[in-house]
């Protein structure tokens, strides 16, 4: 049985930490740490929602070499289904270094083999996860995919013909066109973007930029889906088709690294969604699952397991024990 398919990218992320500011001219540095870890929008929330409980099938395409073949034993390890991870032959899988300092991060990205997935990769794996019991299809950094972007749309309505639920995280558009979104709305249960791209995507969809968060994310909304935006130490705030607001604030907690707090808090969501939990709750567990993220290094590293989400009113007792 397979509960939910995420289509999207799954690459290492090397985190370097100290004395990270390069100096050309052949100056060696020495760092404090170095650490080759699970990345990748989609490799993070589906470690995630593995770490939940739930059986979780990622499907993205790596390359056919060491660090492809690292993706998929980091991801068994996790618990997730890697059967659908394809490797393509004569390309190399996509790599993220994170050079961080105790302020500030710069990020140096790859891709690799990412952007090659497509149509018929996804239209099978999701036809071999309806015979597995599928229920729910996550799309996970959309703006990467520009192979399958166009035929996305398509598969998503064929997942809802097929009695599946649906959701989206764009993540960021490195062009900033925000292309597409109007054509993807209607066949999602969910919109998860953070507050940046929903001023983006509203901004697109209705051709000016958005007064606040909550005007963009109802403008989202009012196209199909629940927007869920997330915040980072301000929390999320959600608003569905009605337009009806909800906000949670953020859980305090002392921050190591937001590497995956988005992923993160997404799996939660989509898992409280899938639980049938009101949106309240839903959010509340969310914006906890993304606070004790931050509380480790890299995007799985502080991952929550349910019993860290499932009791209510116990917040603050989690967080004192990380
Ligand atoms: N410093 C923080 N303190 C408390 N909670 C946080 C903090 N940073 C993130 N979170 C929680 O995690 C959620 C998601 O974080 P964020 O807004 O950074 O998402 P994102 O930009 O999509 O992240 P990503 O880089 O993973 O794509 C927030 O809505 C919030 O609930
Ligand atoms: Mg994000």
């Amino acid at each position: 049985m397979t509960d939910v398919l995420v289509v999207g990218d799954a690459n290492p992320d090397l985190i370097l930490s100290g004395d990270v500011v390069p100096r050309f001219g052949q100056v060696e540095q020495l760092l404090d740490g170095a650490d080759l870890v699970i990345g990748g929008s989609g490799g993070i929330l589906a470690n995630g929602l593995a770490r939940l409980g739930r059986s979780t099938r990622l499907v993205a395409a790596t390359g056919s070499d060491l660090l492809g073949d690292l993706m998929r034993q980091l991801l068994s390890a996790g618990g997730v289904e890697t059967t659908a991870l394809l490797r393509q032959q004569d390309h190399s899988t996509g790599i993220t270094i994170v050079l961080t300092s105790p302020d500030d991060r710069a990020v140096l990205t790859y891709l690799g083999a990412i952007p090659l997935l497509s149509r018929v990769d996804v239209q099978s794996a999701l036809d071999l996860a309806v015979l597995d019991g599928v229920r729910h299809v996550h799309v996970a950094s959309y703006y990467l995919l520009g192979a399958l972007a166009p035929d996305l749309p398509g598969l998503l309505e064929d997942a809802r013909s097929r009695g599946l639920t649906t959701s989206l995280d764009t993540n960021f558009d490195p062009a900033e066109r925000w292309d597409g979104v109007a054509d993807l709305l209607p066949h999602l249960d969910l919109l998860l973007p953070n507050r940046q791209e929903a001023f983006g995507l509203a901004g697109r969809l209705t051709g000016a930029a958005p007064a606040d968060v909550e005007a963009g994310a109802a403008a989202l909304a009012a196209a199909g889906p629940v927007v869920v935006v997330k915040d980072g130490a301000a929390g999320a705030v959600s608003v569905d088709r009605s337009g009806h607001v909800l906000r949670e604030a953020a859980t305090a907690v002392v921050t190591l690294d937001a590497t995956g707090a988005g992923d993160t808090f997404d799996a939660a969501y989509l898992d409280s969604f899938l639980r049938g939990l009101d949106p309240q709750e839903c959010l509340r567990r969310a914006c906890l699952a993304g606070a004790i993220s931050t509380s480790a290094l890299g995007g799985t590293g502080g991952q929550p397991t349910i019993d860290q989400l499932s009791s209510p009113g116990r917040d603050a007792d989690v967080l004192r024990q990380l």
